[in-house]
């Protein structure tokens, strides 16, 4: 029942924006407005109604002044009808082409009960081929299809979830990694070792973290322990700064959880879906996990979409009863038609398209050539690593080595960005060479290049040659040329 004030606030005419339910229709922009605003008045909006601080850093990095108007094969065309090369790959949820039709898309739209149902049910059965044998011996390896906004977190809420369940409650302690990232929803930010990200948030206590890779502190902490009955590690660390760890250690993981009865999670969200050569990271030790998370390109970067998927006796432990099988089913948008299809749609096109292997094959060449980069430039690139089409590329921390003159102006610059050569190349390949980079959520040093994976041996060439050039600049004018394009 409304209130007096309520009641007047609705039955008024509306004189002004109207505070309380007003039924007249409010100043709304439409669609095609909504497409051709100016790159200003975007970034007015953006400021005023979503992120103020975020616009800081996309002015420092050159984002301000890009609005894409379409994104096709490798890359995305601007307002200006410049072609930008995509070596980020959409925050990787570019992954497969960008063919998948929206006619296809729309087949599934509108009919969200039966029509999801049966959509997630055959997303399932695809997903099930490409499941190692552990993983697929059940019609109920994929549990969860999610299509939120935030589906690869909310798959490792799911798979936190079952891998807690099938532990017990005796068990309830969870091994992470340090510098782990796996998203930002509440559950999960418990074990993503970023303090930016955990803010003072009051999170879960019943965490234990070790260095990633150490298979002698997760033996410890095992040993020590009998109350730790999950380990959540990234195959590959995305956000860390591409970080991997030795077959053998992988090999060892999988012993130790048996050993100790530990579930293993392996969050495959960044480097899954064939992103390193393989349709999942962890098939290069040879060895498979108790759950997964995939998510990113699932969705064929049409749509979002993520999946937990568990062994047959961990989700049967778990959910496997009448009594228990609603804990963690329905949710309004979860394997909704229109995602399922991009799903069923974007596995097709890996398959037919031989994406998998094309990242392995191009991700040794980007590796190669960049390794030679390497060699020419000791004193700026200080490592370069990755598999497949995942690779992180570290430069030198420069904070230190600047000629004193010039000290005092990366002083007055940002934080993240003092010392942190990465930023300026960043900045610089965007302004002077068209190419987008991307930045690890740690390592300020490291950009991150995960181009999408139909790339081909001319797109690591056109990246690989600009940067060449970039740096053959030398770090006094890189860092000059980026000051002069924050006043440009
Ligand atoms: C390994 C891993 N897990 C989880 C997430 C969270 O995904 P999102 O950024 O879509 O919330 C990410 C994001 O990059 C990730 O790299």
């Amino acid at each position: 029942m409304l209130d007096k004030t309520q009641r007047v606030a609705i039955d008024a005419p509306a004189l002004d924006a109207p505070v309380l339910g007003g039924i007249t229709k409010p100043d709304l922009i439409t669609v095609e407005q909504a497409k051709a605003m100016s790159l200003a008045d975007m970034t007015t909006l953006f400021k005023d109604h979503l992120n103020p601080g975020q616009l800081h850093f996309m002015k420092l990095l050159g984002f301000n002044k890009v609005k894409v108007e379409s994104a096709e094969g490798m890359y995305y065309t601007d307002q200006n009808g410049r072609k930008i090369l995509d070596f980020f790959g959409g925050f990787l949820a570019r992954s497969p082409s960008a063919t998948i039709t929206p006619a296809s898309c729309r087949r599934a739209k509108n009919s969200r009960t039966k029509t999801a149902t049966r959509s997630r049910s055959r997303s399932c059965r695809n997903m099930r081929q490409r499941l190692p044998r552990t993983l697929r011996r059940s019609h109920l390896a994929i549990s969860t299809w999610s299509s939120s906004a935030h589906p690869a977190p909310e798959a490792m809420e799911a798979a936190l979830k079952v891998a807690e369940r099938a532990a017990g409650p005796k068990r309830p302690r969870i091994v992470y990694a340090e510098n782990s990232f796996h998203g930002k929803t509440k559950g999960v930010l418990s074990i993503t070792d970023g303090p930016l990200y955990r803010g003072e948030f009051k999170l879960l206590d019943n965490n234990v973290k070790v260095p990633f890779g150490d298979i002698d502190a997760i033996r410890n902490a095992f040993e020590r322990d009998p109350t730790i009955g999950v380990l959540v590690l990234e195959t590959i660390q995305g956000g860390g700064g591409i970080v991997q760890a030795s077959p053998e250690f992988w090999r060892e993981v999988r012993a130790l959880c048996d050993k100790y009865g530990v579930i293993w999670v392996a969050d495959e969200v960044q480097c899954g879906m064939g992103r390193s050569g393989r349709f999942f990271a962890f098939e290069h030790a040879g060895v498979v996990p108790d759950v997964t998370a995939l998510a990113k390109s699932l969705g064929g970067g049409k749509s979002a979409m993520a999946a937990m998927i568990a062994r047959r006796d961990v989700y049967m432990k778990a959910y496997g009863t009448k009594n228990t099988a609603m804990i963690h089913a329905h949710a309004t948008f979860g394997g909704i038609g229109e995602a399922c299809i991009t799903a069923i749609e974007g596995l097709n096109i890996m398959y037919d398209e031989d994406l998998i292997e094309n990242a392995a094959v191009q991700g040794e060449y980007l590796l190669e050539r960049l390794n030679a980069l390497k060699a020419k430039y000791p004193k700026i690139i200080k490592d370069v690593r990755g598999q497949g089409l995942m690779v992180g590329l570290e430069f030198q921390d420069f904070s230190q080595t600047l000629p004193m003159v010039l000290r005092p102006v990366v002083s007055v610059l940002d934080d993240k960005l003092k010392g942190s050569l990465s930023g300026f190349i960043g900045a610089l390949l965007l302004k002077d060479y068209d190419t987008l980079v991307a930045f690890t959520e740690y390592n300020r040093n490291v950009i991150r290049l995960e181009p999408p994976l139909i790339c081909e041996r001319q797109h690591v060439d056109q990246f690989v040659d600009a940067l060449d050039d970039l740096l053959g600049r030398g770090i006094i004018r890189i860092v000059k040329d980026f000051i002069g394009s924050q006043f440009g």
